[in-house]
C-alpha cells in the first residue's frame, strides 16, 4: 500500500483520531467535547462543545503569529485596470471595522446577512465580517435576477444585506441596485438595512432610512472583537439549485470547515503557507467561498480575488499574465475557462510571453473534465493537472489527486481517487454495489467527513428526502458513474434535472416553471445539451396552447426573455423551440433523457414505455434547423 491508502484506510477506521488530529491546526477558543457526535443517525455533527471563530482563524492569528504584514489578498481587476494588495493586517482591520458598522446596527450572532456583490475585495471582506460577530451570510451570485434574490431574502430572512452599486461584465456595466431594489420590493421578508458600496463606474442612489453608504459606515465605524461561536453553528447559507425552483439552503458549520478546508489546503493543493493560490471562480460559487475565501485565508496563504474572464479582459492570455504577475503557484478553475482559452489561442502561444515558472500545479472541477480539455492544459502548461469532483452541498473534494500526500497517476476523465474521510460506492437502484467498471448512482457512507452540509437552512426533511432517504446510511450525491478496479472514480452524469453551464449549476425544473408560465405555453421541457464551449446549454421545447395565433418566433423569443429576467443572465438559455407534442411514456413521464440523447446526436434506444414513437420524428425535425439532432460523425 503506499502513502495515500494508507492515510485514506486511516480516516476510514478512526475518522475521529484522524480529523482530532487535523483540528490541531485550528484555533479554538473552547476545545470540543466529541470529534464526532454520532448521538442521532443519520445527522451527524463534528466537534461538538468545541467553540471557535473562523475570522480570528483566518485573519487575527496570523497577524498574532507576526505575520501581519504578508499578503493576504490581491485584488486584480483588469475591467477596472485595477491592482490593489492587502496585508493580512490591512484585511484584519477592514473587516473588524465593517464587524463594528453591523454589530452598531444591531446585527449579531445568529442573525443572516446577505451578500450580493461582484468580485471585489469587500466581497471578501463582508464575508468574514458576518464570521468575525458570528452573523450567518448568505452570497447571491450577481449572475442572478432580482426574482432569485427575493426567494433567497425570503427563506433567509436576513437582518441587512450588503451589496454594491454595479458589477462590470466585460461588455457592459451591470446595476446592482436596481435588482436589489426590486429584489426587496417582491420579497415578504424587508431587511431594514443595506450597506451599499458606490463603485465610481456607476454610482445609485441611497433609499433613506434603509441604505447606509459604505464609506460613510467604515469612516465611523469601531473595530470589533471576534466573538466565539460553537463549531456547530452555521457560518453560512449558500442557495444552490435543486429540483424545483426553490433552491436548497446548504449550511456550512464553523469548526468542521475550518478544519477540512485548513487541511485541504497542504493535503490536497500542496500549498505552503506565505505562497499564492488562485481560484479563478466567484465568491457566490462554493468554490470562491472555500478556495477564494476560507481556505486560503486560514492556511496563511495569499488570495487573488479576480474579477475578469479567462478570455476578453484583454485576451486569452489574461490568466498567465495574472500566474506571472502574482507569482501564482497554483490555479483551481473550471474545465469551461481552458475551453474558452483554448478556442481562442489552440496553439497556446500567449502562455510564451509569460514567465510562468513559480506555477506548480493546475486543479480544475465544476464539471466533468473532458480529457481533450485536460490533456491540452497538460501539455501546454507542463505542470499535473488535477481534475477533482465536489458539490456545494461537500464544500470541498469529494474524489482528488492529493497532491500534498502522494500523487497518484492520472486517468483522463477521472476525478482520480475518494479523498480521506470519503468511503465511496456505486449502486444500482436497489442500493446494491455493483461491480467495478459498472455505472450506478454514487454513494458516500455516512457521516461525510467534516466541512460537509450537517442540514439544509429550515428544511430537515428535505435534506433527509433529498439526500440520505434513497439509500439508508448513504449520502446521494446525486451524480452517477463508475468505479474502476484501482478504485478511481469516474463521475459520468447527474440522476436528476440539474445541468451544468459553464461551470454553473443550474436546475432544468426551474427553467420550466418560468415557461410553464407563458400564457400561451401548454407544456415544455428543458434538456441540458452539448456545447463545446459551456459543457452543457439549456434548450427549451414548448408546445403551444390550442388556438394560439402568435408566431412561434415570437414566442420563444418572449419565453428568452422571461428566463433571462427571472432566474439571470446567468442561465444562459438562449434557444428554445416550438414542437406539437412532447414524447411520454404511457403514465405520462416527460422523456427529457431521451430528447437529450437525441439532440447530442448520441444513439439511444427507444424506450419500451413510450406513449408514441413517432414523437421522436418530430423532436427530431424541429431540433436540426437549430444544429442538434444530427448523428455523431
Ligand atoms: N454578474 C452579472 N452578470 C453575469 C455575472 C455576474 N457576476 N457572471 C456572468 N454574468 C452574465 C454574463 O455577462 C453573460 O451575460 P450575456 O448573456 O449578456 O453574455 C451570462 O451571465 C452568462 O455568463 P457565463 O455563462 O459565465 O458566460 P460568459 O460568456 O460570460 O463566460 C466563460 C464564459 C467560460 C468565460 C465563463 O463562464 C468562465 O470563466 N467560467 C469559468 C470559471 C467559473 O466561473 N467557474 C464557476 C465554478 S468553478
Ligand atoms: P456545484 O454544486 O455547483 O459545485 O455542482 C456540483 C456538480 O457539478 C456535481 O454534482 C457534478 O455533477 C458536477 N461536477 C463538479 N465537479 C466535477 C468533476 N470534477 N467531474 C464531474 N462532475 C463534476
Amino acid at each position: 500500500m503506499g502513502q495515500f491508502d494508507d492515510i485514506h484506510a486511516r480516516s476510514l477506521a478512526d475518522p475521529e483520531g484522524f480529523w482530532a488530529e487535523a483540528a490541531e491546526d485550528v484555533h479554538w477558543a473552547e476545545r470540543w467535547d466529541k470529534v464526532l457526535d454520532a448521538s442521532d443517525p443519520p445527522y451527524f455533527r463534528w466537534f461538538s462543545g468545541g467553540k471557535l471563530n473562523t475570522c480570528y482563524n483566518a485573519l487575527d492569528r496570523h497577524v498574532k503569529a507576526g505575520r501581519g504584514d504578508q499578503i493576504a489578498l490581491i485584488y486584480d481587476s483588469p475591467v477596472t485596470d485595477t491592482i490593489r494588495r492587502y496585508s493580512y493586517r490591512q484585511l484584519q482591520d477592514e473587516v473588524a471595522r465593517l464587524a463594528g458598522a453591523m454589530t452598531a446596527k444591531g446585527i449579531g450572532k445568529g442573525d443572516r446577512v446577505i451578500i450580493y456583490m461582484p468580485m471585489i475585495p469587500e466581497a471578501v471582506i463582508s464575508m468574514l465580517a458576518c464570521a468575525r460577530i458570528g452573523a450567518v451570510h448568505s452570497v447571491v451570485f450577481g449572475g442572478f435576477a432580482a426574482n432569485e434574490l427575493a426567494t433567497r431574502i425570503d427563506d433567509a430572512q436576513p437582518e441587512a444585506i450588503l451589496s454594491a452599486s454595479c458589477g462590470l461584465e466585460p461588455s457592459r456595466k451591470v446595476p446592482y441596485k436596481p435588482l436589489l431594489d426590486a429584489a426587496i420590493m417582491m420579497a415578504v421578508h424587508k431587511p431594514p438595512t443595506c450597506f451599499i458600496l458606490q463603485r465610481p463606474e456607476e454610482r445609485c442612489e441611497l433609499m433613506e432610512g434603509r441604505d447606509i453608504d459604505w464609506g460613510d459606515a467604515m469612516a465611523s465605524a469601531e473595530p470589533v472583537d471576534c466573538v466565539a461561536v460553537e463549531a456547530t453553528d452555521p457560518l453560512y447559507v449558500l442557495y444552490t439549485s435543486g429540483t424545483t425552483g426553490q433552491p436548497k439552503g446548504i449550511v456550512r458549520d464553523n469548526g468542521g470547515h475550518a478544519v477540512a478546508l485548513t487541511w485541504s489546503m497542504r493535503n490536497i493543493y500542496d500549498i505552503q503557507p506565505g505562497e499564492v493560490f488562485w481560484a479563478a471562480s466567484d465568491v457566490g460559487w462554493v468554490v470562491g467561498h472555500s478556495y477564494i475565501v476560507y481556505a486560503p485565508l486560514l492556511f496563511g496563504a495569499t488570495t487573488v480575488v479576480y474579477e475578469g474572464k479567462p478570455v476578453g479582459t484583454p485576451d486569452a492570455g489574461a490568466f498567465w499574465r495574472v500566474i506571472a504577475q502574482h507569482g501564482v503557484v497554483s490555479l483551481f478553475t473550471a474545465p469551461t475557462a481552458f475551453r474558452a482559452i483554448r478556442q481562442q489561442d489552440p496553439e497556446g502561444r500567449l502562455i510564451g510571453d509569460y514567465d510562468l515558472s513559480r506555477f506548480r500545479s493546475l486543479f480544475l472541477a465544476g464539471e466533468r473534465c473532458d480529457p481533450d480539455t485536460l490533456e491540452w492544459a497538460q501539455e501546454k502548461l507542463k505542470v499535473p493537472v488535477i481534475d477533482h469532483w465536489w458539490q456545494t452541498e461537500t464544500g470541498w473534494s469529494i474524489a482528488a489527486n492529493c497532491l500534498g500526500i502522494e500523487p497518484l497517476p492520472v486517468k483522463p476523465g477521472s476525478p482520480t481517487r475518494p479523498v480521506p474521510g470519503w468511503d465511496l460506492k456505486v449502486v444500482d437502484s436497489d442500493g446494491k454495489p455493483v461491480s467495478p467498471g459498472t455505472v450506478g448512482a454514487i454513494v458516500g457512507k455516512l457521516p461525510m467527513p467534516p466541512g460537509t452540509f450537517p442540514t439544509l437552512w429550515n428544511a430537515k426533511d428535505r435534506y433527509t428526502r433529498a439526500y440520505l432517504a434513497d439509500y439508508p446510511g448513504y449520502y446521494q450525491t446525486g451524480d452517477a458513474g463508475y468505479i474502476d478496479e484501482e478504485g478511481y472514480v469516474f463521475v459520468m452524469a447527474r440522476t436528476d434535472d440539474i445541468i451544468n453551464v459553464a461551470g454553473h449549476r443550474l436546475s432544468t425544473g426551474a427553467i420550466e416553471e418560468v415557461l410553464a408560465s407563458h400564457p400561451d405555453v401548454a407544456e415544455c421541457a428543458v434538456i441540458g445539451v452539448h456545447d463545446a464551449l459551456k459543457g452543457q446549454l439549456p434548450l427549451g421545447l414548448l408546445v403551444t396552447n390550442a388556438g394560439v395565433e402568435r408566431s412561434d418566433e415570437e414566442i420563444t423569443k418572449e419565453v428568452v426573455a422571461m428566463v433571462r429576467d427571472r432566474i439571470g443572465p446567468v442561465a444562459a438559455f438562449k434557444s428554445a423551440t416550438v414542437v406539437k407534442r412532447l414524447p411520454k411514456t404511457r403514465s405520462g413521464k416527460i422523456l427529457r433523457a431521451t430528447m437529450r440523447a437525441l439532440a447530442d446526436g448520441e444513439d439511444f434506444k427507444t424506450p419500451a414505455t413510450i406513449d408514441d414513437p413517432a414523437i421522436l420524428d418530430e423532436i427530431s425535425d424541429a431540433l436540426k434547423p437549430l444544429g442538434y439532432a444530427a448523428p455523431k460523425g
